[in-house]
């Protein structure tokens, strides 16, 4: 199991920077709010999609849900893998982020270049915006590396299938294909919401392969759907391990003993600090390049549930907390001097891996240097956490809260376990803040003057307003 170090949360490292240890004791007051809140979990989970029910993300690792994408993903990837020699994966936020957290932590960083790894999969690339330069870059390689592109899959994922983005990316890919006298159904791999929305009715349309997301399970919480699943399994991540990992989570985030469960423990710790010691602002750095794209999938799990101005009852609160991503050592040469001088504003999750196995390199004896020669004959591994370490104890001694998720090595079975946790701290967070973790509701202003903007038939008052607001009092310098 990931091992999960909080002590320097605790008011006993950080003095007033941290939480008073007795409010986690069996009895506590706290410790008593937050069982109360693993018994609405319980409830709140088992309310169907139809109802509103928002977590069905719960069942994804389990029972009949987690068979059947399992079947479905497996079935298609038998039938794409051996023709694709590139997979392009067009998605945004909730339809892409996890994406391309599981390529980046469970394949190496050199996948895609590798010749040896066209065994094991693909060439994956995850595209998940509308920089003309970066899909253009995409597509021109596929096609250099793939004439014809007669063996580039495309796999579009997209809920509602009108997110701007992800549709405009389709429309050229489409378009692409055609020019080429390729026909979609052969290259096109859709996710989308099995019964409704504009992305069914156009794969119902031109008789593309699907694979669904499933009722209940909003984007952010999609990771371990067909959404993240098929790319996954396209590139030859163990997929049945990711959810075995997963699965493990469910029962301990289920307890009611807060020290004993990890999502109820990570969630009360985040909140008190951030709502009632001052930090607000949540850094995720793991020690490990191939787990950094987990911390970039956190922040949009941790800022788009928790984010919102108003609570379930109505009352303004402006809740949640900021997100940042950082490198261990990378930025320790880069942000730790303000971690630890600036600001006291920051809870720190660092994130480290126990054992590199046969990815460990060995540092050569030899050079004898005497200042670098502490350095031969240890592994690199024992360097990157020995900093880890160090960093620790230095945010401590400057009274920083943080604490440490431990990967006893890094595999699909811990990345799920990974995902899984994030995903109920996340759920018993906006249980604690009292707001709905599930929607999204200021991310609709924005889309609907874009649509104003992009002449969209029925947004016109958008482009107005945004003429009116912005247009109008510009105020600009021009060199
Ligand atoms: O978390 C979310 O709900 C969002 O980030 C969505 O995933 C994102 O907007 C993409 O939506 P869709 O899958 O409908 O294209």
């Amino acid at each position: 199991m990931l091992t999960i170090n909080y002590a320097n949360c605790l008011s006993d490292r950080v003095a007033q920077h941290g939480v008073e240890p007795e409010r986690l004791d069996k009895g506590a007051e706290s410790a008593a709010a937050v069982a109360a809140l693993t018994g609405k979990l319980a409830v709140s989970r088992a309310k169907p999609a139809d109802q509103g029910g928002w977590e069905r993300w719960r069942d994804l690792p389990l029972g009949a849900m987690r068979k059947s994408h399992v079947d479905a993903v497996k079935s298609l990837v038998t039938r794409f893998k051996p023709g694709a020699d590139n997979l392009v994966v067009m998605g945004i936020g909730g339809s892409a982020l996890g994406n391309i957290a599981l390529q980046g932590a469970l394949n190496s960083p050199t996948f895609n270049l590798s010749p040896a790894a066209r065994k094991v999969g693909p060439r994956i690339f995850v595209v998940d915006n509308v920089d003309p330069v970066y899909f253009g870059s995409v597509l021109r390689t596929c096609e250099e590396l793939d004439p014809g592109l007669k063996r580039t899959i495309f796999n579009v994922v997209s809920k509602s299938g009108e997110t701007a983005e992800t549709a405009s990316q389709f429309m050229i890919v489409r378009d692409l294909l055609k020019k080429r006298g390729l026909r979609g159904p052969e290259h096109i791999v859709a996710v989308t919401d099995p019964a409704k929305g504009t992305m069914r009715k156009i794969c119902d349309n031109e008789g593309y392969a699907t694979l669904p997301v499933p009722e209940g399970v909003g984007g952010r919480f999609s990771v371990l759907s067909p959404v993240g699943l098929f790319s996954a399994a396209m590139a030859g991540i163990d997929i049945d391990a990711l959810l075995d990992g997963a699965a493990s989570m469910d029962e301990p985030c289920s307890r009611e003993d807060i020290t004993a469960n990890p999502a109820a423990m990570l969630a009360f710790l985040l909140v008190e600090l951030g709502t009632r010691t001052g930090k607000p602002n949540h850094v995720m750095m793991p020690y490990s390049n191939q787990l950094y794209l987990l911390a970039d999938w956190f922040r949009q799990l941790w800022a788009e549930s928790l984010g919102k101005k108003a609570d379930l009852r109505g009352d303004t609160v402006y809740a949640g907390f900021t997100p940042i991503k950082a490198l261990g050592t990378t930025d320790q040469h880069s942000q730790v001097q303000l971690y630890r001088e600036g600001p006291n504003d920051k809870v720190f999750g660092l994130v480290d891996i126990a054992e590199f196995g046969g990815e460990e390199m060995t540092i050569p004896t030899g050079l004898g240097v005497d200042a670098i020669q502490y350095l031969e004959g240890k592994t690199m591994g024992a360097l990157l956490n020995a900093e880890k370490r160090a960093t620790e104890y230095a945010l401590v001694e400057s009274h920083r809260p943080n604490f440490t998720i431990t990967f006893p090595k890094l595999d699909a079975y811990h990345v799920g376990q990974f995902i899984y946790l994030w995903e109920v701290v996340t759920s018993y967070a906006g249980l604690m803040l009292n707001i709905d973790a599930y929607d999204q509701p200021a991310v609709e202003l924005g889309k609907q003057a874009t649509f104003g903007l992009m002449g969209r038939a029925g947004y016109e008052k958008h482009l107005k307003a945004v003429n009116e607001t912005l247009a109008a009092t510009d105020r600009v310098w021009k060199g």
